[in-house]
């Protein structure tokens, strides 16, 4: 049987390499002891928004905390944070066979060009994960939305798309990823907004003021995209240009149309407050942080998602974490607009 190996054992990592393990596949791990120690005492319990739980008992589970692991695989799915991808991709190039595919599951953009630079010898493909997971206790992981993984298409990659299948994650194929990865970017512009409003995501996308710096954040992105003929894919009920008008609506409406198009659990809250809320490095270089490069590739200016990045980079060197109101938020990035608008004549 081909041999999988999960670069990265934290949610998504455990959840994917889990599911596939339940599936019946082989799976190995490579991560940090902490969890290591956890998946072995306790094997792997995994639940769905749905209420459909797996468990994988510990005497299936292969983790370790040596890259080396990763030499036997014929696939490896990458599954650090963006700021890990080049201590991995650099793991990964000493001990890998020519050959092995490599999948990075990570969310911006540039990830899988970086493991792609490193491992010149190995296919490397783009995925995308559009639920979230959580770590809801030692060794437990939780889909809190539905979604299918998203995938770069390649010849070598068919015999393990029927693995995936088995295991209940169905990969959807794509001969151009950048479309895909550009949507789900789209989504994540309010990783930062989250994190900034320090409230649950549900509570935050109830306040209209957090919506329309969202909107913001979102119609800079995609006039950039418009110039580099990227039409963002279909990963939700409505387009992604459309996104950002239906931010604006009142709350009372919002509401409706929220509820008949997306469950947020009411305590959730994005992978970028977590990490604010745990004093890690965040993503943000990696999602609001490629709108900005993108504009500066065109000569151009993205001053509302240059504004969150500051503002998070901001939070991440604060002792004390700050909680804007929407309104204080909203303020703020109009000023950075505005500002911009007036140095720049407004591009
Ligand atoms: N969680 C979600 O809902 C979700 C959904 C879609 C996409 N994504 C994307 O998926 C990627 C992974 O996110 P995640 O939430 O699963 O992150 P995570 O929970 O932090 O998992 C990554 C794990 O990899 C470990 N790690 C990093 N470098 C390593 C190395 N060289 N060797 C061994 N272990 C290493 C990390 O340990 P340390 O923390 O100690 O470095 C961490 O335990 C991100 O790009 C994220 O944006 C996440």
């Amino acid at each position: 049987m081909a041999k999988i190996c999960v670069y990265g054992a934290g949610s998504i990592g455990c959840y994917i390499g889990g599911r596939l393990l339940a599936g019946g596949s082989e799976v190995s791990f490579v991560g940090r002891a902490r969890i290591g120690d956890q998946l072995r005492r306790q094997g792997i319990m995994l639940s769905q928004y749905d209420d459909r739980r797996w468990h994988v008992p510990p005497e299936r589970i292969d983790v370790s905390t040596d890259g080396a692991t990763a030499a036997a695989a014929d696939l490896v799915l990458v599954t650090v944070k963006s700021a890990a991808t080049p201590t991995a991709a650099a793991e990964l190039a000493k001990v890998l066979r020519p050959g092995t595919i490599v999948v990075s599951f990570q969310n911006g953009i540039g990830n899988a060009d970086v493991l792609r630079a490193a491992l010149p010898q190995n296919t490397v493909l783009e995925g995308m994960v559009p639920f979230n997971v959580v770590e809801c206790g030692p060794g437990a992981f939780h889909q809190g939305s539905a979604g299918e993984l998203e995938i770069r298409h390649a010849p070598a990659l068919q015999p393990f798309v029927d693995e995936f299948r088995k295991a209940g994650l169905p990969l959807t194929q794509h001969a151009d990823m950048l479309p895909v990865q550009w949507a789900k970017l789209l989504l994540n512009l309010n990783n930062a907004i989250n994190a900034l409003s320090n409230r649950p995501l549900k509570e935050e996308l109830s306040q209209r003021a957090y919506r329309i710096c969202l909107a913001m954040a979102q119609k800079e992105a995609l006039a950039l995209l418009k110039r580099v003929n990227v039409r963002p894919a279909r990963v939700t009920p409505l387009p992604a240009t459309w996104i950002p008008r239906v931010l604006g609506v009142p709350d009372a409406l919002f509401e409706r149309l929220g509820r008949a198009m997306l469950t947020i659990d009411p305590l959730a809250r994005s992978s970028m407050s977590d990490d604010l809320a745990a004093g890690r490095a965040t993503e943000i270089d990696w999602i609001n942080g490629e709108v900005v490069c993108l504009a500066l590739r065109l000569g151009r200016t993205a001053p509302v998602n240059e504004r969150l990045c500051a503002l998070v980079r901001e939070a991440e060197r604060c002792d004390v974490r700050p909680s804007w109101r929407g309104d204080a938020l909203l303020a703020e990035l109009r000023a950075a607009a505005n500002a911009s608008s007036a140095r720049h004549g407004g591009n």
